[in-house]
């Protein structure tokens, strides 16, 4: 006969299966919706708060890893572009996850980080 204990553990493995499952259906979910452009809503910064916030922080001074602060760098659009897409050293590289136009998205909404005045 099956402990209860047994059983509690089979439902608790469960549960946790099914978490898991769901934990990455979403995150396969949010991405799949910026690919097939359904969602106009997706601009750049929420790319950015999903992609680049734990490294960037949320104004772009966030240096984790040595980055640079993003509120003050000088690069051009399409170098940003080239970096994002390909990563530099401990920045790792978005061609996989992001389509074209949500690097260039992402690389545009680095501009409003910029100090405005
Ligand atoms: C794992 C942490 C991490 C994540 C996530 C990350 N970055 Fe970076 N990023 C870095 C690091 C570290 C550097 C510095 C690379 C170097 O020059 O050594 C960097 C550099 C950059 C630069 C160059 C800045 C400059 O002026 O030199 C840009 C632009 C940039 N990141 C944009 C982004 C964007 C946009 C995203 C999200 C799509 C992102 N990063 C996600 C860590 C990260």
């Amino acid at each position: 006969m099956l402990s209860n204990a047994y059983i509690c553990t089979m439902k608790c493995r469960y549960i946790l299966s099914v978490g898991i499952f769901f934990m990455f259906s979403c995150n396969y979910y949010s991405v799949n919706t910026e690919n097939n452009n359904t969602s106009h809503v997706k601009t750049g910064k929420v790319i950015y708060q999903n992609e680049c916030m734990m490294c960037h922080g949320e104004n772009g001074k966030k240096r984790v890893l040595g980055a640079g602060d993003l509120s003050q760098s000088v690069l051009t659009i399409s170098e940003r572009i080239e970096i994002i897409t390909y990563g530099k050293k401990s920045m790792p590289s978005f061609e996989q996850r992001l389509k074209s136009e949500q690097i260039r998205e992402v690389a545009e909404y680095l501009e409003s980080l910029k100090p405005h005045d």
